[in-house]
């Protein structure tokens, strides 16, 4: 039973530039909820180092070489109309955060796949800058109502129509009740044993969506970043393909540069590329990344990276060899959305990470991914001030199973568990006979749980690791062939 309703015109579930964008554009004209399970900076934006592509230097570059670019490490399974809408949006994204109060550096950056330096950023910090940014913008809005740790548990719907969500929040079961509702809850990096996601990536809005019978597609494409420090402890910190840009190079225990032996491009091919060049080097020793000369210029230009290799590993940036891997990192796929950020159901839209706009293909190019939520948060927030007053909330006296846990479940374990066949069989290089495992081994996992109607956070969040590592599991045995982040033995 819900213990108290809120009614609300637009419930934003999620507080990343996608969440947070789209609640400030709605709040310029409607009432908005915004609800997010941890506190509102507690997100994979916050933890984006390089940055936003976008074509601003038009004496050089174009909207149709970074529409190539995207294409080309997509693998051309991209929607082309969705790679045109997104890029030529770029400018235009990158005024709105300056006039919100973003002041990005004057250089722009190069990064793999790019053709061109097209990547706005702020050091190496350009998405905590953002969400900070974001954040003081929200707080100062009267129109924008802010719930911090309340986890959505459930959407509220009838007939394919969204009217809100249930919530976990201080122990008790909270119904919040809308007209448009947006899913904006981020990745899933969290299924993995190593990534470089924070904590609270763990597929909520996917498991969610899909429980209520919304679409999702592209879920076999998790993008495995080439270059996380190669530390035991996971979320593991990320080098920014941003250092290769700045000329920074991948070698092997011997100091020995072997990129070009997989691709012309050498160190600053496309993503998948590189993960699968240092997956096969990995097999003979350690890899590493270098800057030829002691250039100490970099502490500066990269000072997150710079103290966090000097802390964790004592190491300096500028002159030692840094120990990488490959480790899980973005969600290429999602929950299905059109040009609009519309889903399959009706009054309820996806906008971020947890949403497959088409945008990526078959591999995420860099730094398209704050530019993509940054758009579609603005073609949802149109979409909904269009929209919103065509749904009647009529489930003001909804009741819910739902039933805060009353015992103490030991859960780390499964976790655990889920984390490792994840990694182990659905990793970066998969094959038929690990992913049936995979699948057979997760499902021995359910019957583990406590029943799906009792929930708190730990719960809830294990459960839809659970249910996001099937979906993952079950598209990428379906994906026959290899194709960018998808690679089949
Ligand atoms: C990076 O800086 O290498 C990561 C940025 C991204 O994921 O696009």
């Amino acid at each position: 039973m819900s213990e108290k309703n809120i009614q609300t015109d637009v419930l934003v579930i999620g507080s990343g530039i996608g969440g947070l964008l789209t609640a400030l554009r709605c709040s310029k004209k409607i009432k908005v909820t915004l609800a997010t399970k941890s506190t509102l900076s507690q997100t994979s934006t916050r933890l984006a180092q390089g940055g936003i592509a976008a074509v601003q230097d038009f004496t050089t570059d174009s909207f149709e070489e970074h529409h190539a670019d995207t294409l080309r490490a997509g693998h051309a399974i991209n929607k082309p109309k969705i790679v045109k809408q997104v890029v030529e949006m770029g400018p235009e994204i990158i005024t709105l955060l300056k006039t919100i109060g973003v002041e990005f550096d004057e250089s722009l950056h190069l990064e793999g796949g790019h053709t061109h330096h097209r990547i706005a950023h702020v050091k190496d910090m350009t998405g905590k800058v953002i969400e900070e940014t974001l954040i003081r913008a929200v707080r100062k809005s009267k129109n924008i109502s802010v719930h911090e740790h309340m986890l959505a548990i459930d959407l509220l719907h009838k007939n394919n129509i969204c009217q809100g969500a249930t919530f976990f929040s201080n122990n008790k079961v909270v119904a919040i009740e809308a007209r448009e509702t947006v899913l904006a809850t981020g990745g899933v990096g969290q299924v993995y044993l190593h990534t470089t996601n924070p904590i609270v990536a763990t597929g909520d809005g996917i498991s969610i969506a899909n429980r209520a019978g919304v679409k999702t597609e592209g879920l076999e494409f998790i993008q495995f970043h080439p270059t996380a420090l190669d530390e035991s402890k996971s979320p593991q910190l990320l080098l920014s393909e941003a250092l290769r840009g700045a000329g920074a190079h991948i070698v092997n225990t011997k100091g020995e540069r072997f990129m070009k032996k997989y691709d012309e491009r050498g160190d600053l091919s496309p993503r998948d590329i590189v993960t699968k060049a240092i997956f096969e080097e990995h097999k003979k020793g350690q890899v590493y990344l270098q800057f030829e000369e002691n250039k100490k210029s970099i502490h500066k230009e990269f000072p997150t990276i710079s103290a966090g290799i000097k802390q964790k590993m004592n190491l300096d940036l500028a002159k030692d060899m840094i120990p990488i891997t490959p480790v899980a990192h973005y969600l290429c796929g999602g929950i299905k959305t059109n040009a609009n950020g519309e889903t399959s159901m009706k009054h309820l839209f996806a906008v971020g990470e947890c949403a497959s706009t088409g945008l990526h293909g078959a591999n995420r190019l860099a730094s398209n991914s704050l530019l993509e939520a940054a758009v579609f948060a603005t073609k949802t927030a149109d979409t909904v001030l269009k929209n919103y007053t065509k749904n009647k909330i009529r489930l003001s006296d909804k009741t819910t199973r739902l039933t805060p846990a009353t015992q103490t479940y030991k859960l780390k374990s499964l976790r655990k568990k889920i984390q490792t066949i994840m990694w182990e069989k659905v990793g970066i290089l998969r094959t038929t006979d690990g992913l049936k495992s995979a699948v057979h081994d997760l499902n021995l996992i359910r019957p583990l749980l406590p029943p799906p109607h009792i929930i708190n956070e730990e719960i809830s969040t294990t459960r839809n690791l659970l249910e996001v590592s099937l979906l993952i599991a079950k598209a990428a045995l379906a994906r026959k062939k290899s194709i960018g982040c998808h690679w089949r033995a």
